[in-house]
């Protein structure tokens, strides 16, 4: 048995399952995205392991990585899925989820999205506004099936993350008051078509004290039980996702203490629970193999140019995140400190700034980890790049998980205009 994850063998090379990655590199080139089931299905476990003493469903955030293989892999231990456009429904089909395992999240659900996503009967909606509400019901009074109806409350929680991935304060754009979720789920038990199943949280990403997810969830019981003593039935609570994981230090997401919060709001009360995870399952599971280029050194600057940039990995550039580098064979030498960049031309383009980093030369391997979520997923064709190469890993054998269009394939699918006509 091989230890889960990206591990050094006895001779310092980066083998998943048994396999070098630089057979992989010679197999398929770089820039290079590696993933891992095997990880993927033990984060999975722990997540299952978290909610069981509670009534909680998974529904796989497929915003994370919304490749066909992986949201297959999740649907087939058993997750269904968190949805925000109905291209991701159409690959949630793709991968066999059930429709009726599908929760339909976000602000811009347009008039189609709606429709199809009520003639496939997915589970539920989680509704960001009145005004969409509206244009659900009036969809499913004209299509005469009924939607079901959960709310999603802006709790005005600053969870100290990154302000892009922050969306639980009232600045946002995401969620509904409390006050007035209280009044327009009353109101929803008046209405035709529209079937309240229960109310929803998600106040942002990669948050690491839980005392936020504690706050929200509280409150958002605080609002349901208020609901129920109304003699309103609530009978679904969505608590979003947003575990945080450890981009720098080689430490499991801390799903024990998630489960304590968890535990001890919910193990006696009588709500369904929904959980979206996406990071949390699927991000240590990938690394982004680059190949360097040249080392460049500008007076006392030194930079590593490498074939990745900020269209296969762009979190450093808009996030500011860390992503840890290294060698996919270990070296030792001389460390100086570094920016490695990529190819793109802007200044923003980089992978890592001012790293104390081992001597590289042309050619050499190099490994960026933790890119299984919101990677390759928000990857562009800027400055004409193709896109990586994505292999998975499962049961010791890699598979290509998609083809690649090459640069002719691109340039075929313009409509080449004749300007002297
Ligand atoms: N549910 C909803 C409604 C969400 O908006 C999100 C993430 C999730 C669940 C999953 O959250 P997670 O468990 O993955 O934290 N591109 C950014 C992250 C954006 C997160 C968007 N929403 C990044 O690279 O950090």
């Amino acid at each position: 048995m091989y230890p889960t994850g990206f591990y050094r063998d006895k001779n310092g090379e980066l083998n998943v399952q048994g396999i070098k990655i630089n057979t992989l590199t010679a197999k398929y080139g770089t820039p290079l995205f590696v993933y891992d089931t095997g990880l993927m299905k033990e984060r999975y476990e722990v997540f299952l392991n978290t909610v069981k003493n509670v009534k909680g469903n998974i529904h796989y955030a497929v915003k994370a990585n919304d490749s066909v293989n992986i949201i297959k892999f999740f649907g087939d231990l058993g997750a269904g899925a968190d949805i925000v456009s109905i291209g991701e429904f159409h690959k949630c089909v793709a991968a066999g989820i059930a429709s009726n395992k599908i929760i339909f999240s976000g602000v811009g659900k347009d008039k189609d999205e709606i429709e199809i996503a009520l003639k496939n009967k997915i589970l539920q909606f989680n509704i960001e506004s009145k005004e969409e509400l509206y244009d659900i019901y009036e969809i499913a009074k004209k299509l005469k099936i009924s939607a079901n109806i959960c709310l999603r409350i802006n709790p005005d929680i600053a969870p100290q993350t990154h302000k892009k991935i922050s969306t639980g304060e009232k600045e946002t754009k995401f969620g509904i008051d409390s006050e007035e979720v209280i009044s327009i789920y009353k109101k929803l038990h008046e209405l035709d078509y529209m079937n309240p199943v229960g109310l929803g949280v998600h106040i942002g990403s990669q948050i690491f004290d839980f005392s936020f997810f504690h706050r929200a969830y509280s409150n958002l019981k605080d609002v349901a039980d208020n609901l129920k003593k109304s003699g309103y039935i609530v009978p679904t609570l969505d608590l979003g996702g947003g575990i945080g994981i450890y981009y720098e230090k080689n430490k499991k997401p801390n799903f024990d203490n998630y489960k304590k919060i968890i535990s001890e709001l919910f193990l006696n009360s009588d709500y369904k629970l929904s959980f979206e995870p996406g990071r949390s399952l699927v991000g240590e599971a990938g690394v982004l193999i680059t190949k360097v280029i040249r080392n460049k050194t500008n007076k006392d600057k030194n930079f590593i140019v490498v074939d990745a940039a900020m269209n296969n990995l762009i979190r450093p550039t808009l996030y500011d995140a860390y992503h840890e580098v290294e060698p996919v064979k270990k070296k030792s030498g001389l460390e100086r400190i570094v920016d490695i960049v990529g190819p793109i031309c802007e200044t923003g383009d980089y992978l890592a700034l001012n790293r104390k980093f081992i001597e590289v030369k042309c050619n050499d391997l190099l490994t960026i980890r933790t890119t299984g979520a919101y990677s390759s997923v928000m990857k562009s064709n800027y400055n004409s790049r193709i896109d990586a190469v994505e292999i998975l890993i499962h049961n010791g054998r890699p598979y290509q998980m998609k083809e690649i269009e090459t640069i002719h394939d691109i340039i075929l699918k313009e409509k080449i205009i004749d300007f002297h006509q």
